[in-house]
């Protein structure tokens, strides 16, 4: 059972959502919203299905992200009823939910079907989820207005989100420190995927997102997807990117590590580690998350002349000519929650300057964001950069020896107080 605090804070969670969802009903004009789980798909032509990870709202009232098949319904000043799918199956295990507090909150029923119950006196009904579930069900399907009004009530975390979201980070730190040991002992991807694993006691599956775990020239692959089971002749550079779920809430987390007699690496690692935590303290309260990326682009011209990696441009114009887009292609994070890119980031459109910004907002408190500075040597976006004008400013030496580490990325998970912010990851909560 975990500590009594936390389940305390869930019930006052549980009450706020409560009034949250019911001024947005209020707001649009609906008496009720059902809401569906969700359930994985098979995959075409198969009889084996996708791996399941819960609809954001179901999660955010119930913290249950493995359940497929079940279904919520929200009505103003009642109980939320609470279908939790649970057949008698001997193929499949039908696991009891723990014996906690949260589950008095709810009107809660077990049922063998997996359909859509039928609702006595819904009134107007507004029926979410995953529409390939929906067919046929009565009620108005993912109105777009109250679904964006329903994301919204998830962009200032309550106190048992932030706790949970704190919980995660630790969960997430005991995997990369037994990540980087794995490292340090020579291990392939793989390997220190497993170590990764076995430290935080959480399957792949049920991980917020595929760990990313780069070896050398694929710590420069973004989203790196594979794993080598053995390790390269040798080991220059480590990049993960790796978080845990826990009761339904993602860390996202990545560290990079040099590998021995890479000092010049080392050295760049330092640098975008300075860099990040003076990022990490620009989050507050009323602060353009924009403004954050921007600053990031010019600490990186910064670390890229420091460096000796370009010589004879100012930092305003290696951001102007494109220099450090080449560097560092995404935005500087986005936000983070039940979905590790959470919802409701981009209510305008990101700037032409930052095309992959997934968070465009003023920070409030409650909000959680993640800051992750990177620093890549990919070639497909160097050699266009070494082959214009941009190039002569470039040591190509200096380059070629390092292309082969891949690059840098650090990212933190930080939560904004009323006053300044919290780094969830740094021990924050
Ligand atoms: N792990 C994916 C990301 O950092 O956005
Ligand atoms: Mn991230
Ligand atoms: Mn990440």
């Amino acid at each position: 059972m975990p500590d009594p605090t936390l389940l305390s804070l869930q019930r006052d969670h549980l009450s706020e959502l409560q009034s949250r969802y019911e001024t947005v009903l209020a707001e649009h004009g609906y008496d009720s919203v059902l809401i569906a789980s969700g359930a994985a798909p098979y995959r075409y032509g198969d009889d084996q299905s996708w791996v399941f990870h819960g609809y954001g709202p179901f999660v955010h009232w119930t913290g249950l992200a493995g359940q497929e098949h079940s279904w919520l319904w929200f009505r103003p000043g009642r109980a939320p009823v609470l279908w939790l799918y649970q057949p008698v199956d001997f193929w499949h295990a039908t696991p009891e939910l723990p014996d906690e507090p949260w589950r008095a909150y709810f009107e809660l029923h077990r049922r063998q079907r997996p359909e859509a119950p039928a609702l006595t006196q819904p009134g107007r009904l507004a029926v979410i989820g995953d529409p390939a579930l929906l067919a046929g069900v009565p009620g108005e399907h993912n109105p777009g207005p109250l679904l964006a009004a329903l994301d919204e009530t998830r962009v200032r975390k309550t106190g048992y989100e932030l706790a949970c979201l704190a919980e995660a980070n630790r969960r997430a730190l005991a995997g990369h420190r037994a990540a980087r040991d794995a490292f340090a002992e020579g291990e392939s991807e793989f390997g220190i995927s497993l170590a990764y694993q076995r430290a935080t006691r959480q399957r792949e599956a049920e991980a917020p997102y595929h760990s990313i775990i780069g070896l050398n020239e694929h710590a420069g692959t973004l989203h790196y997807q594979f794993y080598d089971t053995r390790p390269p002749g040798r080991s220059r550079s480590l990049l993960i990117d790796a978080g845990v779920r826990y009761r339904g809430y993602c860390s996202d987390i990545t560290r990079t590590t040099a590998g021995p007699g890479e000092g010049r690496f080392a050295a760049l690692i330092h640098g975008l580690e300075q860099l990040q935590q003076r990022l990490c303290a620009l989050v507050a309260p009323g602060v353009s998350y924009v403004e954050i990326h921007r600053k990031a682009h010019l600490g990186i011209a910064a670390l890229l002349s420091a460096s000796g990696l370009v010589r004879g441009l100012s930092e305003e114009d290696q951001v102007a000519t494109g220099v450090t887009r080449a560097f560092f292609p995404h935005g500087i994070g986005h936000f983070l929650g039940i979905q590790v890119h959470d919802v409701a980031g981009r209510p305008v459109p990101p700037p032409a300057d930052a095309p992959f910004l997934r968070l465009t907002r003023t920070l409030e408190p409650g909000m959680v964001v993640t800051i992750e500075p990177g620093l890549y040597f990919i070639p497909s976006l160097l050699q266009p950069l070494l082959d214009g004008p941009q190039g002569r400013h470039l040591d190509q030496t200096l380059l070629a020896e390092l292309m082969g580490c891949g690059g840098i990325r650090i990212e933190d998970n930080v939560a904004v107080l009323a006053s300044g912010a919290q780094n969830l990851t740094r021990g924050g909560l």
